[in-house]
C-alpha cells in the first residue's frame, strides 16, 4: 500500500551528518512524504542530539515542510512503526576511532576505520548493537528497511544477512557517488550523464567500464587515473598518486580506499607521520566536529554548512534519501549498494554482501549480474570477503579464536605472532564497547 505519511527512525541521530540527511528529505518532500522523523541517540549523545535537532528543526521549519520533528533517548519509540530506519553509530564514539587507528599505528600496522586491525574492532563493537536493532525491529516494525550506514559497511552486511532474523537490510555508502561525482568532473561533464559499472565489496569497489550517455569511456578514464597530476582521492584518504603503468595493466577503476592494499608502504609512511603529529584521521575529525557542532550551535544557521563537506562521508545521507525515495515510489532506477549477492558476482557465495550496481524497486534492490570478476582482482576481494566473514562471526560469537583468526588474515596485519599481541591490546583498550569477550 502506498503511505501518504511515512515515519523515519535515525538512529545515532546526534551525528554531525544529520543535517545532510534532513536536508535530503526536505528536498524530496514532495515525493517522498515523511511526516515523522525520529532522531535518536544514547545518554552519551544527548548535548549532540540536542544541538543537531535544533538545527534539523530551524532547517525544516525555514523549508516550511510538515515534517514532525522527534528527538528521543527511547530507541523503541523511535522504531515503533517506522518505515525506514537509517543507523548512523559509532559505538564508543571518536575515542574509540582513535584507539582503532593509534594502536595497530604503533605496532607498525596501518590504522583505519574500516581496513585492517581497526576495522576489525569497529566491527566487533557494532555488529552486536546493530543485531539488538533488527531484533527489535523484528518486534516493533518488521516491514521496515534497515539503511546502514555505519562502518564496516560491508562487514556489518554481511553479519546481518547471515545472523540477523531481518532480512531487509541495504548497506548504502558513499563512495560509489564520490567516485561518479569525481569522474564526472574529470571528464567534464554532468554527473547524470555518467554511468559506472561498478562491482566489488563495500570500500573494495572498481569501476568495471565507464559510459558517458551510454558510450564507453574507459579509456579516457584510465588515462586520467594513470597521470600523477591528476589524482583523486576522497577527504579521508591521502591522494597518492598510482603508478601509471599499474593502472594500465590492471584496466580497471580502483576507489580511493585501494590505496590500503596496492599501495600499503606509502600510506604506512604517511599514517607513521600523522601518528607523531597527532593528527591521525580520527584526531583531525575530532577537531572538524568541534568546529561543526559549534556552527550548529547558533540560532542563525537554518541550512547544512558547506563546511560538512571537510568530512569524508559528505553525500552519505543523501545517498540513502535517494534510496528510500526510489524504494517508497518504485523507481527501478540504478543504484550502488551493500545487498546479498544471490548470484550477481559468480565467484563469491550466494549469501554474502557484496557492492554492486542494483535495480532499486518497491520490494528493493535487485543486484543486477556482474559474471565472474577479472582473476587479477579475485584474490584480494576473496581476502576481504574471508575476513570480513571470520570477522561477522567473531563479532557475534564473542570468539576470541575467530577475532585471532579474522586479524591473522588480514592482508594488513603482518603476522600472527603480533596479530595476538595487537589484538590482546585493542581487546583490552575497547574492553567496555565488547561485552560479548568479557562476559
Ligand atoms: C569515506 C567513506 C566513509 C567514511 C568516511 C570517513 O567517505 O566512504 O565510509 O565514513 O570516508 O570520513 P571522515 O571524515 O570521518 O574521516
Amino acid at each position: 500500500m502506498f503511505k501518504q505519511k511515512l515515519k523515519v527512525a535515525v538512529i545515532g541521530g546526534g551525528s554531525s551528518y544529520t543535517p545532510e540527511f534532513v536536508e535530503g528529505l526536505i528536498k524530496r518532500y514532495d515525493e517522498f512524504p515523511v511526516s515523522d522523523l525520529h532522531l535518536v541517540d544514547i545518554e552519551e549523545g544527548k548535548e549532540k542530539l540536542e544541538i543537531v535537532g535544533g538545527l534539523a528543526r530551524r532547517m525544516i521549519e525555514k523549508a516550511g515542510v510538515p515534517i514532525h520533528l522527534s528527538l528521543t533517548l527511547d530507541r523503541k519509540e523511535a522504531l515503533k512503526d517506522a518505515d525506514f530506519v537509517t543507523t548512523q553509530m559509532r559505538i564508543g564514539l571518536l575515542d574509540a576511532r582513535i584507539k582503532d587507528e593509534r594502536i595497530p599505528l604503533k605496532y607498525g600496522m596501518i590504522g583505519q576505520e574500516t581496513n585492517g586491525a581497526g576495522g576489525l574492532f569497529k566491527g566487533l563493537r557494532t555488529i552486536p548493537v546493530l543485531m539488538e536493532i533488527t531484533k527489535e525491529m523484528q518486534e516493533l516494525c518488521p516491514d521496515a528497511w534497515l539503511i546502514n550506514f555505519t562502518n564496516p559497511a560491508g562487514m556489518v552486511t554481511e553479519a546481518l544477512l547471515r545472523y540477523s532474523p531481518h532480512k531487509k537490510v541495504i548497506g548504502v555508502c558513499n563512495l560509489p557517488v564520490n567516485m561518479k561525482m569525481t569522474i564526472a568532473k574529470m571528464l567534464q561533464t554532468e554527473v547524470h550523464r555518467v554511468h559506472i559499472d561498478f562491482a566489488g565489496l563495500n570500500h573494495l569497489l572498481y569501476g568495471l567500464d565507464v559510459f558517458i550517455d551510454g558510450k564507453s569511456v574507459m579509456n579516457d578514464v584510465l588515462n586520467i587515473f594513470a597521470d600523477p597530476e591528476k589524482q583523486m582521492s576522497m577527504q579521508n584518504i591521502a591522494p597518492i598518486p598510482w603508478e601509471p603503468g599499474f593502472i594500465h595493466s590492471l584496466g580497471l577503476i580502483p576507489c580511493p580506499y585501494h590505496r590500503y592494499y596496492y599501495k600499503t608502504k606509502e600510506i604506512l609512511d604517511h599514517e607513521l607521520e600523522a601518528y607523531k603529529s597527532g593528527t591521525t584521521r580520527a584526531e583531525v575529525v575530532k577537531r572538524l566536529e568541534t568546529d561543526l557542532f559549534e556552527l550548529y550551535r547558533s540560532p542563525d544557521l537554518s541550512i547544512k554548512p558547506p563546511q560538512l563537506e571537510k568530512r569524508g562521508g559528505a553525500y552519505y545521507s543523501d545517498a540513502a534519501c535517494n534510496l528510500m525515495s526510489s524504494i517508497y515510489n518504485d523507481k527501478g532506477d540504478i543504484q550502488t549498494l551493500n545487498v546479498q549477492n544471490n548470484g550477481s558476482i559468480s565467484d563469491l557465495p550466494h549469501e554474502s554482501a557484496v557492492e554492486v550496481n542494483c535495480i532499486v524497486t518497491k520490494n528493493g534492490p535487485k543486484p543486477i549480474a556482474v559474471g565472474s570478476l577479472p582473476v587479477s582482482i579475485l584474490g584480494l576481494v576473496h581476502q576481504i570477503k574471508s575476513f570480513e566473514r571470520t570477522a561477522a562471526e567473531a563479532a557475534v560469537t564473542g570468539s576470541y579464536q575467530k577475532a585471532l583468526l579474522a586479524m591473522c588474515i588480514n592482508p594488513l596485519v603482518t603476522s600472527d605472532e603480533t596479530a595476538k599481541k595487537l589484538l590482546d591490546e585493542m581487546l583490552e583498550a575497547h574492553k567496555n564497547h565488547l561485552p560479548q569477550f568479557f562476559n
